[in-house]
């Protein structure tokens, strides 16, 4: 069975690595990957860490680019090797315009779609925005439905589509366990991290920050910005913050935070380092999808700055809260963290509703037709 993968950014790279890594010891799989190349240094950064084989790289980014544009040159350069590959199916991660593109390439070529991290909904189609439509898009038409929790199950099966659902789990907990082995107390990765970052402070507390969602552009990182500012003002805490590549996030949150002696404002860290840092955070600030899923498996209080969430799992248990981007409540959610270590210690339990790390396993014995023993968390096990 001939299995193409395709992904392009930081995220489905990073969600995909597990799962091709399975394919590639599946005797019966020819597993191949073509990345379009949506992100570049981003993409290329988890590549290397992973070693992952590429066979095709589209490099379809363009700085600033369009959504259309981007569409448009990911769906032309797809076709190409669609044609010339001819899978038995592919395979697809997630939310992005690359996944919505390569799923639409593969429909008209009547190639069958599996949908990795299928069924995350939030209901509004502004919110996140491309996203929730990419996903809507992507498993009206996929063959394979890969839900990472029951709740994403349930979503699809309210929307009567043609594809098999499966629980799988999430594969980031897949290669978040993974990483965390790598980093193991002693081991060589983590001593070398210990040295790499002397502007570290580890008197202070460290409150980790990422953002890049569309939907903030304009007064929402302004907003953050704000409140960033001022939590900088106390002299207990360290912030740091990778700036994601895209020049409209780079652009604001340079003008407004650099120069602020508490804020270390960084180029975006390869996962390991990443994780590393994710480990020794007091408190996670951000709008992301998948470091909301990671932090409470690392035993991390989350707070994301988004009025809703296709995650709801982390909320329900207590360990992620939504707190939008009003700076007002920002401030006052990350203060009442830092200074009430009762409240702290309640956001630091460890919890695992989105997956066990066996989520690859699943999907590659369901591609296969064979049984499948779904994802269950914690709490739900006998
Ligand atoms: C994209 C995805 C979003 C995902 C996010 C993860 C879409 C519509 N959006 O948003 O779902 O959550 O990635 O980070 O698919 N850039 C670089 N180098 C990089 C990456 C980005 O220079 O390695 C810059 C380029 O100028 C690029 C811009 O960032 O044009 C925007 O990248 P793009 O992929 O279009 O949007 P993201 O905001 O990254
Ligand atoms: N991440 C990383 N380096 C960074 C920031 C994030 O490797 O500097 C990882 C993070 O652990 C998570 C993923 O990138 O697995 C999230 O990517 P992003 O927030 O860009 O996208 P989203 O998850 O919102 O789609």
């Amino acid at each position: 069975m001939k299995v193409l993968s395709i992904f392009g950014t930081r995220p489905e790279a990073i969600k995909m690595a597990p799962l091709v890594r399975q394919l590639e010891l599946t005797p019966t799989v020819h597993s191949l990957v073509c990345v379009t190349g949506q992100h570049r240094q981003m993409l290329d950064q988890v590549t290397a860490l992973f070693d992952l084989r590429v066979d095709h790289d589209l490099d379809v980014m363009v700085p600033d680019q369009t959504l259309n544009g981007l569409f448009g040159r990911a769906v032309h350069r797809l076709d190409a090797v669609l044609a010339a590959e001819s899978p038995d199916l592919v395979l697809v991660h997630g939310d992005t315009t690359t996944a919505c593109a390569a799923s639409i390439a593969s429909f008209h070529r009547r190639i069958p779609v599996g949908h990795v991290e299928a069924g995350l909904r939030t209901g509004d189609l502004s919110q996140p925005f491309p996203e929730e439509m990419n996903r809507r898009v992507i498993d009206s038409m996929s063959q394979w439905l890969f839900a990472p929790t029951a709740q994403s199950a349930a979503n699809l099966a309210r929307e009567s589509l043609s594809g098999r659902v499966y629980v799988t789990g999430n594969t980031v907990i897949d290669a978040l366990a993974w990483t965390c082995d790598i980093l193991a107390p002693g081991s060589q990765h983590s001593l070398v991290l210990e040295n790499k970052y002397p502007w570290l402070e580890p008197q202070k507390r460290l409150i980790l920050v990422t953002g890049h969602r569309r939907e903030n552009f304009g007064s929402g990182f302004d907003n953050v910005c704000a409140a960033l500012a001022t939590l900088a003002k106390r002299d207990d805490v360290q912030i740091v913050y990778p700036v994601h590549l895209n020049p409209k996030v780079r652009e604001i949150v340079m003008s407004r935070l650099s120069g602020l002696s508490s804020v270390r404002l960084i180029d975006p860290l390869a996962y390991l380092d990443f994780v590393w840092f994710m480990q020794r955070a007091d408190i996670i600030l951000t709008d992301s999808g998948g470091v909301q899923e990671e932090a409470p498996y690392l035993g991390k209080p989350v707070l994301v700055m988004r009025e809703v969430t296709e995650r709801p799992e982390a909320v329900q248990a207590g360990t992620v809260v939504l707190v939008g981007t009003d700076p007002d409540r920002i401030c006052y959610e990350v203060s009442h963290l830092l200074d009430d270590a009762e409240h702290h210690a309640v956001f630091c339990r460890r919890i695992n509703p989105y997956g066990d790390g066996k989520a690859s396993v699943r999907i590659v014995s369901a591609l296969l037709g064979e049984p499948v023993r779904e994802f269950l968390p914690d709490q739900q096990r006998a």
